[in-house]
């Protein structure tokens, strides 16, 4: 199993020795290509043949190993899904799901892959409820409740299966995770720290912690090495068999008696019934950009346009980067948007969202209309909107760029770090808690503060609400700009300000990525800044009502800009351990 693609240039050995590989440009050694400012404070990472960002070193360094060997961007995105699966345990999955935006440049197509997980078939509306009618967000979030059916396999084969360039095999392409899972590699200081601080509910369950934590029951600390033998086996059988590995059979069997054990209610037929889906995406317009994200059941896309659409009749450039004025702006049109998703918004495949409506430019007026440039206003006063009527009808992101222009941004995610903490045991995989993003009641928020309601209520075969906003900006007609992050709720803020960074107030995609990030969901009725933003910002913006808490860093964006001279790559420096590199 271990294949021809590592032995020929014995690929997993350079990177364990952490040496550059000849042909591929790393951050240090980037030339500094100053593009858009003047004189940035940081750097991207310049090439010309190819690109891939991503949250850990070793999966990114396997991704451009594909590219450079001629792989396209969606090979090599599979490569470096199934890499994080390893190497960044606590996101990077395959117990888990996401989202993908695949443009082709050869057809000109973007189109949106969904590999969320799905609620079991046994899923009822009242499940997250105790005996008097009040949510417990412990069954969704700390036991086999919160499992959602897993997508990334089935997502990932799909995706290479129509997009990928057909040179490599799902087995090729698995070829560098099955080796790290079997030998293991070194515990950095991300990983050590992710792991100390998800110690207890790992401990919880036997099988993560024979993987996870030393004998005596604590994290793996930095140093150590990391050998995960079950999954290397689960991930061979994959490489042997496909997706039905995964699917049905052994480990399928192993999955349900875990998830059942701690107290879920799933049978062999959800897994064998999971399909990733193929979706359109969703496009919006801002200041003669095209933007392409991911539609329901992520939020992301519809919300990342909508807040675009009200901000374009403000001139932000004026207004300048991070000011009071700016930072206000963005944080009353935020609140209104978010409003609308605890109303609107769910799986498509089950109830109907007014994309159309929450994204068009004449609704947007009306939203701005209601935004005093002032004074902020409460939450609490903020109800949903009225859209148009309906038409009839710890995650993470990379993104990644060929030399020939097709482009992959992909977020996904166990939900919590290490999801729901459970190995399921034999398999080596941790699976999600992924279904806590359903409303386990009308108005009680989730693990990141949202509420909802009917629209994004627990059913069976339902797909949970989410903010993963894996996004591509095309420019005349090319990619321009392809990025994403995690960070729960925060991800569709953390993308637009990325954006709203580059596209208004010109920055470099480094700094873009650099600059201390706000946000604001509705409720809680607080503006979350991080540390960084000038205390005189700060007396202004409290000055119009707003409440603001200055809290943990939000996102970890990876993101690639297009310019006339090649590709520019931003990792972000929020997290240890990521990585942007070029192809030469
Ligand atoms: O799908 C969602 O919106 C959430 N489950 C994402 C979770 C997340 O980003 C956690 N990472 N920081």
């Amino acid at each position: 199993m271990m294949t021809s693609f590592l032995s020929r240039r014995s690929l997993i050995a350079s990177l364990l020795a952490s040496t550059a590989l000849p042909s591929v440009a790393f951050a240090q050694a980037a030339a500094p290509q100053p593009i858009i400012s003047d004189w940035p404070r940081r750097q991207p990472v310049f090439a010309t043949g190819g690109m891939v960002a991503s949250q850990e070193a070793l999966a990114t360094r396997i991704g451009a190993e594909v590219l450079e060997q001629g792989g396209n961007a969606v090979d090599a995105a599979v490569a470096v899904a199934f890499a994080l699966a390893v190497t960044l345990p606590r996101a990077g999955n395959i117990g888990g799901g996401g989202f993908m935006i695949v443009h082709r440049a050869d057809h000109g197509q973007t189109k949106a892959i969904d590999f969320r997980e799905t609620a079991p078939a046994s899923m009822k509306k009242d499940v997250y409820l105790n005996e008097k009618g009040e949510a417990d967000l412990n069954r969704s979030q700390n036991t086999g409740l919160g499992v959602g059916i897993p997508g990334t396999v089935a997502g990932m084969a799909l995706a290479l299966e129509k997009y990928g360039s057909g040179k490599y095999t799902l087995a090729r392409l698995l070829s560098p995770a099955i080796q790290l899972a079997a030998d293991g590699f070194l515990v950095g200081d991300d990983l050590a720290f992710s792991l100390k601080q998800a110690e207890t509910r790992l401990r919880r369950f036997e099988a993560s912690a024979r993987i996870f934590l030393t004998a005596d029951g604590a994290a793996l600390p930095r140093g150590a090495n990391l050998q995960q033998v079950d999954l290397a086996r689960s991930l061979s059988a994959i490489a042997a068999d496909g997706p039905k590995a995964f699917y049905e059979g052994p480990i399928a069997e192993k999955m349900v008696a875990s998830v059942n054990a701690a107290g879920g209610n799933w049978t062999l037929a959800d897994l064998k019934n999971y399909r990733a889906v193929e979706r359109d995406v969703v496009k919006g317009a801002y200041r003669g950009h095209e933007i392409v994200s991911m539609p329901p059941p992520s939020s992301g896309g519809v919300h990342l346009i909508q807040i675009l659409n009200i901000l374009e009749g403000f001139d932000l450039k004026a207004a300048g980067q991070n000011s009071a004025d700016s930072i206000h702006l963005f944080a009353e049109a935020s609140k209104l948007a978010y409003a609308d998703r605890s109303e609107y918004l769910g799986d498509p495949d089950f109830v109907q969202v007014p994309v159309r409506g929450l994204t068009s430019k004449k609704y947007a007026e009306t939203l701005r209309a209601q935004i005093d440039p002032a004074k902020a206003r409460p939450g609490p006063t903020i109800k949903p909107g009225k859209p148009q009527p309906f038409e009839s009808d710890q995650t993470t992101h990379f993104s990644v760029i060929d030399k020939d222009g097709n482009a992959v941004a992909c977020t996904y995610t166990l939900n919590f770090s290490y999801g729901v903490g459970m190995v399921a045991d034999g398999t080596g995989i941790l699976m999600n808690n992924e279904l806590d993003d359903f409303a386990a009641k009308p108005g009680v928020p989730n693990a990141y503060g949202l509420v909802g309601g009917d629209a994004n209520a627990p059913g069976a075969g339902k797909r949970p609400l989410s903010s993963m906003s894996p996004t591509i900006v095309f420019k005349d007609g090319k990619p321009f700009l392809v990025t994403g992050s995690p960070g729960g709720s925060r991800i569709i803020t953390t993308v637009l300000q990325v954006l709203m960074n580059v596209i208004d107030h010109g920055m470099n995609v480094a700094e873009a990525t650099e600059a201390v990030r706000v946000h604001h969901q509705w409720l809680p009725d607080e503006l979350r800044v991080e540390r960084g933003l000038s205390a005189d910002t700060i007396r202004l913006l409290r000055a119009r009502g707003h409440k603001v808490e200055i809290r943990q860093a939000m996102g970890s964006t990876q993101s690639i800009l297009l310019t006339k001279q090649g590709f520019e790559g931003a990792s972000d420096l929020r997290q240890a351990g990521t990585l942007t590199a070029g192809v030469r």
